[in-house]
This record gives C-alpha cells, sequence and structure tokens, in this order.
C-alpha cells in the first residue's frame, strides 16, 4: 500500500496531513482511478500542528520569515538589514516553501549538507539559505547563529517530518517541459508578457510596493529591487518549469499548467535577457567546475563547444544529446 495511505489511515481522515483524495484507497485501487487521482496527492503541512514548545516557537517564527522576509530582514528590517530588496521568500517558494512544483522545500533539511556546483564545494543547509539571502535578495548572508537563521531552520526542519524519505513526492521538483526545436525567444517573451504579466508586474517589470513599503503585491522581475544574475531563477530552463506550475498567478491552480512550454520558454528569455534588462549586481561568477555547470548557465568556460548564447536560449536539446554522449552531467 502506499505510504502516504498507510500514514493517512492512521490518522484518520481529519487529521491528515495530506491532501488525498480518495484518502483511504488501496494503491491498486488508485491506480484504477487514473493519473488525475494520483496527481491530486500533495502534502501540505498543516500548520495547527506546530509543537507548543520553544521549538515551535522558533517554526512559527520561521515560517513567518518566509512569508514576511523583507519586513523583518529586508532594507528597513525590523530585525536587521540583510537583504537589498523587498522580496520574500514566498516570492518564490510559494505558500512558504510547501506549494508543490514551486521551488518545494520540504526535503531540503534531508537534502544538506550536499555538493553544489554553483560554489563547487559542499555547503550547510544555512549556507545554502544565505545563498538565496545573497542572490534572489542580493543581500549579505545571516550570521548563522543569528535567531533569524535557527528559526528559518527550524521551520525547515518542522516541514520536513512531512516528507517521504528520498523526497519523490508529486510537486517536489517543478514540472517537466519539452524542448522545442529552436531557440526561446524573447521577441515572443514579451508579447506573452504584455498580454499575460504585465497587469500584475508592471509594464517596466518592477512590480508593485503593499501600502506600507514592507513587501510586493507583485514582485518585481527585472531592475534593481529583482533578483540577481547570478540567482537560478535568471537560467531559462529553471525559470520555464516554474513558471509552468505558477504564472500568470491568476490563471493556474496547483498543478495545472496555463502556459504552453515555448510560451513559459519565450517569457522567461525575455525577461531574463540581459540586452533588454537591467539587474542589481553586475554578473556573478560562479560555477568553478565547467563539467558540472547547468546547461542552461549563460557564462563559460564550458565542457562542451556549444556557444554562450545557446546555453542561455537554447536549443538545449542538441546540448543534452551531445552531453549525454559523452557522459557529461545534464543539470537544469
Ligand atoms: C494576477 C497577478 C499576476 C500575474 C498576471 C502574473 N503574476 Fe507573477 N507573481 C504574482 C504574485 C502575487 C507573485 C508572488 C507569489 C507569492 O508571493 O506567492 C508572483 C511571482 C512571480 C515571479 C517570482 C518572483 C519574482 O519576482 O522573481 C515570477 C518570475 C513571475 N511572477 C513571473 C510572471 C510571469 C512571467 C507572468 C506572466 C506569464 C506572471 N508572473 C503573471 C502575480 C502575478
Ligand atoms: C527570486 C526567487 C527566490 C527567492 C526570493 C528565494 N529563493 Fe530560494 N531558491 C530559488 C531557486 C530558483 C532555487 C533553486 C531551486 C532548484 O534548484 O530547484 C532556490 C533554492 C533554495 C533552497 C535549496 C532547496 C533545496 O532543497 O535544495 C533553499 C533552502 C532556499 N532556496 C531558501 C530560500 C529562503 C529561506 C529564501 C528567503 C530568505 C529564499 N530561498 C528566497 C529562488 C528563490
Amino acid at each position: 500500500m502506499d505510504r502516504r495511505v498507510v500514514i493517512c489511515l492512521l490518522l484518520g481522515c481529519s487529521v491528515c496531513f495530506y491532501i488525498l483524495t480518495g484518502c483511504g484507497l488501496s494503491a491498486k485501487e488508485k491506480k484504477e482511478v487514473g493519473t488525475a487521482l494520483v496527481k491530486s496527492v500533495f502534502i501540505l503541512p498543516d500548520t495547527s500542528l506546530i509543537p507548543n514548545d520553544m521549538f515551535g516557537e522558533e517554526v512559527r517564527y520561521g515560517r513567518q520569515l518566509l512569508l514576511n522576509t523583507a519586513y523583518y530582514i529586508g532594507p528597513n528590517g525590523t530585525k536587521g538589514h540583510y537583504l537589498r530588496n523587498r522580496m520574500n521568500c514566498t516570492n518564490c517558494h510559494q505558500d512558504a516553501g510547501v506549494k508543490p512544483y514551486s521551488f518545494n522545500l520540504l526535503s531540503s533539511h534531508d537534502n544538506y549538507p550536499q555538493y553544489r556546483a554553483r560554489e563547487g564545494k559542499i555547503l550547510t543547509l544555512a549556507e545554502r539559505v544565505n545563498n538565496c539571502i545573497m542572490r534572489p535578495h542580493n543581500g549579505k548572508p545571516l550570521p548563522l547563529d543569528s535567531r533569524e537563521m535557527v528559526a528559518i531552520l527550524s521551520y525547515l526542519k518542522w516541514i520536513n517530518s512531512f516528507a517521504p524519505k528520498g523526497g519523490g513526492f508529486e510537486g517536489a521538483k517543478n514540472m517537466a517541459i519539452q524542448f522545442p526545436a529552436a531557440a526561446a525567444s524573447p521577441k515572443r517573451g514579451k508579447e506573452v508578457f504584455t498580454q499575460l504579466c504585465a497587469s500584475c508586474h508592471g509594464n517596466d517589470g518592477s512590480g508593485q510596493l503593499n501600502s506600507d513599503g514592507t513587501g510586493f503585491i507583485y514582485p518585481p522581475l527585472w531592475g534593481g529591487q529583482a533578483y540577481q544574475p547570478g540567482s537560478s531563477m535568471h537560467r531559462i530552463i529553471k525559470m520555464a518549469r516554474w513558471l509552468k506550475a505558477n504564472m500568470p498567478y491568476n490563471k493556474v491552480t496547483t498543478g495545472k499548467p496555463f502556459l504552453t512550454d515555448q510560451q513559459a520558454l519565450d517569457v522567461a528569455a525575455f525577461i531574463n535577457d540581459d540586452d533588454i534588462h537591467d539587474r542589481p549586481n553586475p554578473k556573478s561568477f560562479d560555477y568553478p567546475d565547467p563539467v558540472t555547470k547547468p546547461i542552461d548557465y549563460d557564462r563559460g568556460p564550458f565542457a562542451d563547444s556549444f556557444p554562450s548564447v545557446q546555453h542561455k536560449f537554447g536549443p538545449y536539446q542538441p546540448i543534452i544529446d551531445y552531453r549525454k554522449t559523452m557522459r557529461l552531467p545534464v543539470d537544469y
């Protein structure tokens, strides 16, 4: 029987940690109902189950930090000035990191320490959190022993208690994308942006702050307040896989994409085209080892002979095929 169903039955449906349509069905019965049912199995930790002790207090604060990051540690933060923009973690890791297909953080506590290609070394989870503070938030790292870092780690540990060991649950990773034969087109992407994105993010991509200026109602996509070029969101495949499940905000429901793969790639190409849009810092020089560099990172040297412009905009399939033949890692 599916492990999730076992947990569900043990706990009873009313306190089930999972939104599990068809709770109590055997794995065989679930299969008979079809993939639509299996697709509706998502792990959503119930925050009313956060313990009422000191650890729970940190977990609650950690969750608030993900939801209202800039209020606490933004440019005018009440607990210190670490971020240089007013984005919140939840703008990308939606629902404080538990939304499926949205850079889901349920398994992060299990996943670290881990080799990271960007730095070319093993990072702890705290260092990984600081990476997002330094790149998407364009900021300076939180001290590892600060209450804020301890709270974020406590929250990540608590949500992790709901994740099956080894990950692999629905929405743990962002949605897959089929690569078209041609390169992604910033020109077509601009049309997608104007039609489907500008109404919220603004024609100039600068988003919209909330009334007291402590965070964004609609976060910025480029310009001085947006993520840095060194952020993974600046990579076109990485962004497109996230956009597919999550944008336009008002047109998607969890697990049901609105954009086609082509539109997602094109609009990601438009947003991330450095010839069209400025971002906070000069490009950071990451990924010291060309072999483990993701294929959609555009700055050489590369372990293959494809030009920088193809690494950035595609077509990606020839790069993937070549690297597979040469037994080089294919990461994106
Ligand atoms: C109805 C308003 C709305 C529309 C339309 C919309 N977005 Fe968003 N977008 C949001 C909101 C709200 C968030 C923050 C989500 C959160 O905090 O949970 C967001 C977040 C994002 C982010 C991640 C955070 C950042 O600023 O880097 C990207 C990238 C993004 N949107 C791109 C797009 C693209 C591309 C489109 C069009 C295809 C689009 N959005 C359409 C409201 C919208
Ligand atoms: C502009 C978008 C954006 C913002 C804002 C952002 N992140 Fe990230 N974060 C990413 C992307 C992209 C990744 C890489 C995910 C991947 O490779 O699949 C990532 C990865 C991570 C990871 C590693 C996940 C894992 O299991 O490997 C952690 C932890 C993390 N972010 C925490 C945070 C925290 C905490 C904040 C707020 C302080 C934050 N992030 C803000 C985009 C963002």
